[in-house]
Protein backbone atom coordinates (compact mmCIF):
# COMPACT_ATOMS: atom_id res chain seq x y z
CA UNK A 1 0.00 0.00 0.00
CA UNK A 2 1.66 3.12 -1.00
CA UNK A 3 0.56 6.45 -1.28
CA UNK A 4 2.69 8.54 -4.41
CA UNK A 5 1.07 12.51 -4.69
CA UNK A 6 2.21 14.44 -7.80
CA UNK A 7 2.88 18.11 -7.09
CA UNK A 8 2.38 20.08 -10.41
CA UNK A 9 0.52 17.03 -12.44
CA UNK A 10 -1.21 18.98 -14.86
CA UNK A 11 1.95 20.15 -16.32
CA UNK A 12 4.56 19.08 -19.24
CA UNK A 13 6.25 16.66 -17.18
CA UNK A 14 3.74 16.05 -14.04
CA UNK A 15 0.64 14.39 -16.96
CA UNK A 16 3.05 12.16 -18.47
CA UNK A 17 4.94 10.98 -15.01
CA UNK A 18 1.60 11.01 -13.36
CA UNK A 19 0.58 8.17 -15.96
CA UNK A 20 4.19 6.71 -15.79
CA UNK A 21 3.65 6.08 -11.55
CA UNK A 22 -0.42 4.91 -12.74
CA UNK A 23 1.55 1.47 -14.18
CA UNK A 24 3.36 1.04 -10.98
CA UNK A 25 1.54 -2.01 -9.42
CA UNK A 26 3.16 -1.19 -6.09
CA UNK A 27 1.29 2.03 -6.14
CA UNK A 28 -2.06 2.01 -4.47
CA UNK A 29 -3.23 5.48 -4.03
CA UNK A 30 -2.08 8.77 -6.27
CA UNK A 31 -3.36 11.97 -5.76
CA UNK A 32 -2.55 14.82 -7.99
CA UNK A 33 -2.20 18.18 -7.39
CA UNK A 34 -1.80 21.41 -9.49
CA UNK A 35 -3.06 24.80 -9.69
CA UNK A 36 -4.98 23.72 -12.75
CA UNK A 37 -6.47 20.84 -14.70
CA UNK A 38 -5.26 18.29 -12.13
CA UNK A 39 -9.40 16.91 -11.81
CA UNK A 40 -9.52 16.74 -15.25
CA UNK A 41 -6.23 14.47 -15.29
CA UNK A 42 -6.83 11.88 -12.41
CA UNK A 43 -10.22 11.63 -14.22
CA UNK A 44 -8.52 10.62 -17.73
CA UNK A 45 -5.59 8.27 -15.68
CA UNK A 46 -8.60 6.81 -13.25
CA UNK A 47 -10.16 4.37 -16.62
CA UNK A 48 -6.62 2.77 -16.25
CA UNK A 49 -7.32 -0.63 -14.96
CA UNK A 50 -3.98 -0.61 -12.65
CA UNK A 51 -4.14 -0.89 -8.95
CA UNK A 52 -3.53 3.04 -7.90
CA UNK A 53 -6.35 5.19 -7.40
CA UNK A 54 -6.31 8.39 -8.50
CA UNK A 55 -7.63 11.37 -7.45
CA UNK A 56 -7.26 15.03 -7.92
CA UNK A 57 -6.98 18.37 -6.00
CA UNK A 58 -6.74 21.88 -6.82
CA UNK A 59 -5.68 25.03 -4.75
CA UNK A 60 -8.83 26.06 -3.32
CA UNK A 61 -10.28 24.35 0.10
CA UNK A 62 -6.67 23.53 1.04
CA UNK A 63 -5.98 20.93 -1.84
CA UNK A 64 -2.24 21.11 -1.64
CA UNK A 65 -2.57 19.75 1.96
CA UNK A 66 -5.82 17.32 1.04
CA UNK A 67 -3.88 15.72 -1.65
CA UNK A 68 -0.49 15.15 0.33
CA UNK A 69 -2.48 13.81 3.56
CA UNK A 70 -0.94 10.53 4.35
CA UNK A 71 1.64 10.65 1.26
CA UNK A 72 4.22 8.32 1.19
CA UNK A 73 6.42 9.89 -1.40
CA UNK A 74 6.02 13.40 -2.91
CA UNK A 75 7.27 14.15 -6.46
CA UNK A 76 7.59 17.42 -7.39
CA UNK A 77 7.69 19.37 -11.11
CA UNK A 78 5.77 22.44 -10.37
CA UNK A 79 6.32 25.46 -11.48
CA UNK A 80 8.36 27.32 -14.71
CA UNK A 81 9.71 25.81 -16.98
CA UNK A 82 12.90 27.54 -19.18
CA UNK A 83 12.42 29.36 -22.66
CA UNK A 84 15.75 30.07 -25.18
CA UNK A 85 18.40 32.28 -23.26
CA UNK A 86 17.23 31.57 -20.25
CA UNK A 87 19.55 29.94 -17.35
CA UNK A 88 18.21 27.50 -14.82
CA UNK A 89 18.95 30.12 -12.30
CA UNK A 90 16.46 32.50 -13.62
CA UNK A 91 13.83 30.18 -12.62
CA UNK A 92 14.57 31.14 -9.03
CA UNK A 93 10.97 32.23 -9.50
CA UNK A 94 9.64 28.53 -8.45
CA UNK A 95 11.38 29.51 -4.99
CA UNK A 96 8.21 30.60 -3.57
CA UNK A 97 6.14 27.50 -4.96
CA UNK A 98 8.78 25.42 -3.76
CA UNK A 99 8.13 26.49 -0.18
CA UNK A 100 4.17 26.54 -0.12
CA UNK A 101 4.55 23.39 -1.44
CA UNK A 102 7.47 21.89 1.47
CA UNK A 103 5.13 23.94 4.08
CA UNK A 104 2.05 21.65 2.75
CA UNK A 105 4.38 18.74 3.42
CA UNK A 106 5.08 19.59 6.35
CA UNK A 107 1.29 19.81 7.09
CA UNK A 108 0.15 16.98 5.74
CA UNK A 109 2.73 14.16 4.97
CA UNK A 110 5.70 15.33 7.32
CA UNK A 111 7.18 11.55 6.59
CA UNK A 112 6.99 11.14 2.91
CA UNK A 113 9.72 10.78 0.46
CA UNK A 114 10.23 14.32 -1.54
CA UNK A 115 11.29 14.08 -4.91
CA UNK A 116 12.35 17.98 -6.59
CA UNK A 117 12.00 18.11 -10.04
CA UNK A 118 11.47 22.03 -10.13
CA UNK A 119 14.40 24.28 -11.26
CA UNK A 120 17.07 25.17 -10.35
CA UNK A 121 17.29 22.11 -8.66
CA UNK A 122 20.70 23.68 -6.94
CA UNK A 123 18.96 25.69 -5.31
CA UNK A 124 14.80 24.48 -4.73
CA UNK A 125 16.24 21.43 -2.88
CA UNK A 126 17.94 23.64 -0.03
CA UNK A 127 14.52 25.97 -0.28
CA UNK A 128 12.67 22.90 0.29
CA UNK A 129 14.99 22.01 3.24
CA UNK A 130 14.68 25.27 5.23
CA UNK A 131 11.32 25.34 5.05
CA UNK A 132 10.72 21.79 6.71
CA UNK A 133 13.51 22.65 9.30
CA UNK A 134 11.90 25.74 10.20
CA UNK A 135 8.48 23.19 11.01
CA UNK A 136 10.58 20.74 12.50
CA UNK A 137 10.38 17.88 10.23
CA UNK A 138 13.34 18.31 7.88
CA UNK A 139 14.87 14.47 7.41
CA UNK A 140 17.79 14.77 5.33
CA UNK A 141 17.22 11.08 4.20
CA UNK A 142 13.84 11.61 2.91
CA UNK A 143 14.86 15.05 0.51
CA UNK A 144 16.15 14.08 -3.19
CA UNK A 145 16.60 16.28 -5.89
CA UNK A 146 16.42 14.78 -8.89
CA UNK A 147 19.37 14.85 -11.34
CA UNK A 148 18.50 11.82 -12.69
CA UNK A 149 18.02 12.93 -16.53
CA UNK A 150 21.98 13.66 -16.55
CA UNK A 151 22.26 10.39 -15.82
CA UNK A 152 19.52 8.95 -18.16
CA UNK A 153 21.39 11.55 -20.96
CA UNK A 154 25.02 10.35 -20.25
CA UNK A 155 23.84 6.42 -20.93
CA UNK A 156 22.04 7.39 -23.94
CA UNK A 157 24.80 10.05 -25.58
CA UNK A 158 27.97 7.19 -24.28
CA UNK A 159 26.28 4.90 -26.65
CA UNK A 160 25.28 7.36 -29.14
CA UNK A 161 29.40 8.18 -29.66
CA UNK A 162 30.39 4.08 -29.36
CA UNK A 163 28.40 3.91 -32.09
CA UNK A 164 25.92 1.60 -30.18
CA UNK A 165 22.13 3.58 -29.60
CA UNK A 166 20.59 0.96 -29.13
CA UNK A 167 22.28 -0.51 -26.44
CA UNK A 168 22.22 2.28 -24.26
CA UNK A 169 21.10 0.72 -20.91
CA UNK A 170 24.00 -1.48 -20.83
CA UNK A 171 26.35 2.03 -20.02
CA UNK A 172 26.46 3.20 -16.34
CA UNK A 173 28.04 6.05 -16.01
CA UNK A 174 27.65 8.18 -12.06
CA UNK A 175 26.46 11.92 -12.82
CA UNK A 176 27.44 13.84 -9.49
CA UNK A 177 27.89 17.62 -8.82
CA UNK A 178 24.34 19.02 -9.25
CA UNK A 179 21.37 20.02 -12.05
CA UNK A 180 23.21 23.00 -13.95
CA UNK A 181 25.53 23.09 -16.67
CA UNK A 182 29.37 23.45 -15.06
CA UNK A 183 27.78 22.07 -12.06
CA UNK A 184 26.77 18.86 -13.48
CA UNK A 185 29.69 16.42 -13.70
CA UNK A 186 29.62 13.19 -15.69
CA UNK A 187 32.20 10.82 -14.02
CA UNK A 188 33.34 9.60 -17.75
CA UNK A 189 36.35 7.56 -16.12
CA UNK A 190 33.75 5.54 -14.04
CA UNK A 191 31.39 4.28 -16.73
CA UNK A 192 30.58 0.77 -16.89
CA UNK A 193 31.37 -0.94 -19.16
CA UNK A 194 34.87 1.09 -19.06
CA UNK A 195 35.26 3.52 -22.06
CA UNK A 196 39.17 3.92 -23.06
CA UNK A 197 39.14 5.07 -26.35
CA UNK A 198 36.56 7.91 -25.55
CA UNK A 199 38.67 9.00 -22.42
CA UNK A 200 42.09 8.33 -24.93
CA UNK A 201 39.99 11.17 -27.07
CA UNK A 202 40.17 14.85 -25.81
CA UNK A 203 37.87 16.51 -28.66
CA UNK A 204 35.55 13.46 -28.42
CA UNK A 205 35.65 13.49 -24.62
CA UNK A 206 34.78 17.12 -24.15
CA UNK A 207 32.53 17.21 -26.74
CA UNK A 208 30.01 14.39 -25.02
CA UNK A 209 30.86 15.95 -21.16
CA UNK A 210 29.37 19.09 -23.14
CA UNK A 211 26.61 17.43 -24.16
CA UNK A 212 25.59 16.03 -20.95
CA UNK A 213 26.54 18.86 -19.36
CA UNK A 214 23.80 20.63 -21.83
CA UNK A 215 21.79 18.39 -23.22
CA UNK A 216 18.85 20.39 -21.21
CA UNK A 217 19.74 23.64 -23.24
CA UNK A 218 19.63 21.45 -26.06
CA UNK A 219 15.59 20.30 -25.36
CA UNK A 220 15.15 23.98 -24.43
CA UNK A 221 16.41 24.86 -28.20
CA UNK A 222 14.67 22.50 -30.28
CA UNK A 223 11.27 22.98 -28.40
CA UNK A 224 11.42 26.86 -29.44
CA UNK A 225 9.86 28.44 -26.58
CA UNK A 226 7.36 25.46 -25.81
CA UNK A 227 9.23 25.12 -22.59
CA UNK A 228 12.00 22.18 -21.53
CA UNK A 229 12.51 18.91 -21.40
CA UNK A 230 9.18 16.63 -20.07
CA UNK A 231 9.14 13.17 -21.56
CA UNK A 232 12.48 11.78 -21.22
CA UNK A 233 12.16 14.43 -17.79
CA UNK A 234 9.36 12.62 -16.64
CA UNK A 235 10.63 8.86 -17.83
CA UNK A 236 13.43 9.54 -15.56
CA UNK A 237 11.35 10.70 -12.77
CA UNK A 238 9.22 7.77 -12.71
CA UNK A 239 12.06 5.80 -12.74
CA UNK A 240 14.19 7.66 -10.26
CA UNK A 241 10.93 7.05 -8.04
CA UNK A 242 9.80 3.78 -8.39
CA UNK A 243 13.74 3.05 -7.22
CA UNK A 244 12.73 4.92 -4.39
CA UNK A 245 9.40 2.92 -3.71
CA UNK A 246 11.15 -0.27 -4.34
CA UNK A 247 13.98 0.45 -1.65
CA UNK A 248 11.61 1.96 1.00
CA UNK A 249 8.99 -0.19 0.68
CA UNK A 250 9.26 -3.50 -1.81
CA UNK A 251 12.45 -4.76 0.15
CA UNK A 252 14.92 -4.46 -2.89
CA UNK A 253 17.85 -4.02 -1.66
CA UNK A 254 21.34 -2.42 -2.55
CA UNK A 255 20.16 -0.04 -5.13
CA UNK A 256 22.71 2.77 -6.37
CA UNK A 257 21.87 5.97 -7.89
CA UNK A 258 22.67 9.79 -7.79
CA UNK A 259 20.42 12.31 -6.25
CA UNK A 260 21.17 16.04 -5.18
CA UNK A 261 21.25 16.02 -1.64
CA UNK A 262 22.07 17.47 1.89
CA UNK A 263 25.48 16.86 3.62
CA UNK A 264 24.84 17.32 6.65
CA UNK A 265 26.90 15.45 9.34
CA UNK A 266 23.90 13.76 10.53
CA UNK A 267 23.27 12.02 7.08
CA UNK A 268 27.18 11.14 6.69
CA UNK A 269 28.17 13.91 4.10
CA UNK A 270 31.18 14.89 6.05
CA UNK A 271 33.28 12.20 4.32
CA UNK A 272 32.07 13.83 0.56
CA UNK A 273 32.82 16.96 1.59
CA UNK A 274 36.43 16.13 2.42
CA UNK A 275 36.51 14.34 -1.23
CA UNK A 276 35.41 17.53 -2.69
CA UNK A 277 37.39 19.38 -0.93
CA UNK A 278 34.53 22.00 -0.06
CA UNK A 279 32.38 22.71 2.82
CA UNK A 280 29.42 22.91 0.44
CA UNK A 281 25.77 21.74 2.16
CA UNK A 282 24.73 19.93 -0.76
CA UNK A 283 25.67 18.03 -3.88
CA UNK A 284 25.30 15.21 -5.97
CA UNK A 285 26.26 11.74 -4.40
CA UNK A 286 26.15 8.19 -4.98
CA UNK A 287 23.65 6.96 -2.60
CA UNK A 288 22.33 3.38 -1.59
CA UNK A 289 18.67 3.52 -1.12
CA UNK A 290 16.75 1.52 1.45
CA UNK A 291 13.96 1.85 3.99
CA UNK A 292 14.98 5.22 5.44
CA UNK A 293 15.39 6.74 1.91
CA UNK A 294 19.32 7.77 1.59
CA UNK A 295 20.44 3.90 3.45
CA UNK A 296 24.25 5.21 2.53
CA UNK A 297 26.47 8.13 1.18
CA UNK A 298 28.63 6.50 -0.82
CA UNK A 299 31.80 7.97 -1.67
CA UNK A 300 32.21 9.55 -5.18
CA UNK A 301 35.76 7.08 -5.89
CA UNK A 302 38.70 8.91 -7.60
CA UNK A 303 38.46 11.19 -10.72
CA UNK A 304 41.02 11.75 -13.34
CA UNK A 305 42.99 14.98 -14.54
CA UNK A 306 40.00 16.33 -16.38
CA UNK A 307 37.20 15.20 -13.57
CA UNK A 308 39.26 17.38 -11.00
CA UNK A 309 38.94 20.71 -13.03
CA UNK A 310 35.33 19.82 -13.70
CA UNK A 311 34.93 19.48 -9.93
CA UNK A 312 36.45 22.72 -9.06
CA UNK A 313 34.37 24.75 -11.79
CA UNK A 314 30.87 22.77 -10.74
CA UNK A 315 31.85 23.48 -6.64
CA UNK A 316 32.40 27.10 -7.97
CA UNK A 317 28.93 27.54 -9.45
CA UNK A 318 27.32 25.31 -6.82
CA UNK A 319 27.70 27.33 -3.94
CA UNK A 320 26.17 30.65 -4.60
CA UNK A 321 23.60 28.42 -5.39
CA UNK A 322 23.29 26.56 -2.40
CA UNK A 323 23.32 30.08 -0.90
CA UNK A 324 20.67 31.87 -2.62
CA UNK A 325 18.45 28.83 -1.56
CA UNK A 326 19.51 28.29 2.15
CA UNK A 327 18.70 32.30 2.30
CA UNK A 328 15.31 32.56 0.67
CA UNK A 329 12.63 34.25 2.33
CA UNK A 330 9.35 33.51 1.15
CA UNK A 331 6.80 36.20 1.18
CA UNK A 332 4.33 36.07 3.92
CA UNK A 333 1.37 33.93 3.31
P1 LIG B 1 4.89 23.16 -17.06
O1 LIG B 1 4.69 24.63 -17.06
O2 LIG B 1 4.46 22.37 -18.25
O3 LIG B 1 4.17 22.51 -15.79
C1 LIG B 1 4.32 23.03 -14.51
C2 LIG B 1 3.05 22.78 -13.75
O4 LIG B 1 3.20 23.33 -12.44
C3 LIG B 1 1.81 23.49 -14.37
O5 LIG B 1 0.77 22.56 -14.58
C4 LIG B 1 1.44 24.52 -13.34
O6 LIG B 1 0.03 24.78 -13.27
C5 LIG B 1 1.95 23.85 -12.07
N1 LIG B 1 2.08 24.78 -10.94
C6 LIG B 1 2.41 26.08 -10.94
N2 LIG B 1 2.38 26.58 -9.70
C7 LIG B 1 2.00 25.57 -8.89
C8 LIG B 1 1.76 25.45 -7.50
N3 LIG B 1 1.90 26.50 -6.67
N4 LIG B 1 1.38 24.25 -7.01
C9 LIG B 1 1.24 23.18 -7.84
N5 LIG B 1 1.43 23.24 -9.16
C10 LIG B 1 1.80 24.41 -9.68
O7 LIG B 1 6.45 22.90 -16.76
P2 LIG B 1 7.26 21.52 -16.93
O8 LIG B 1 7.86 21.47 -18.28
O9 LIG B 1 6.42 20.42 -16.46
O10 LIG B 1 8.46 21.79 -15.88
C11 LIG B 1 8.21 21.89 -14.51
C12 LIG B 1 9.49 22.20 -13.75
O11 LIG B 1 10.43 21.10 -13.86
C13 LIG B 1 10.27 23.42 -14.31
O12 LIG B 1 10.76 24.18 -13.24
C14 LIG B 1 11.40 22.79 -15.10
O13 LIG B 1 12.51 23.64 -15.23
C15 LIG B 1 11.71 21.59 -14.22
N6 LIG B 1 12.48 20.53 -14.86
C16 LIG B 1 13.42 19.89 -14.10
C17 LIG B 1 14.15 18.87 -14.64
C18 LIG B 1 15.17 18.15 -13.81
O14 LIG B 1 16.00 17.43 -14.38
N7 LIG B 1 15.13 18.23 -12.50
C19 LIG B 1 13.95 18.47 -15.97
C20 LIG B 1 12.98 19.13 -16.72
C21 LIG B 1 12.25 20.18 -16.15
C1 LIG C 1 16.79 19.63 -18.13
O1 LIG C 1 17.91 19.31 -17.77
O2 LIG C 1 16.29 19.25 -19.21
C2 LIG C 1 15.93 20.45 -17.21
O3 LIG C 1 16.65 20.93 -16.12
C3 LIG C 1 15.16 21.53 -17.90
C4 LIG C 1 16.03 22.65 -18.40
O4 LIG C 1 15.68 23.81 -18.12
O5 LIG C 1 17.00 22.40 -19.11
Amino acid sequence: MVKAVVCGAAGGIGQPLSLLLKLNPIITELALYDVVNAVGVAADLSHIPTPAQVTGYLSPDNGAEKALKGADIVVIPAGVPRKPGMTRDDLFVNAGICATLAQAIANAAPKAFILVISNPVNSTVPVFAETLKKAGVFDPKKLLGVSHLDVIRASTFVASVLGKPTEAKEYTIPVVGGHSGATILPLLSQTKPAIPDILADKEKRDALVNRIQFGGDEVVKAKDGAGSATLSMAQAGAEFANYVIDAAFGGKKGKIVQAYINLSADAGGDAIKKEIGADLDYFSVNIELGPSGVEKILPIGELDDVEKGLLEAAVKELGPSIEKGNTFQPAPP
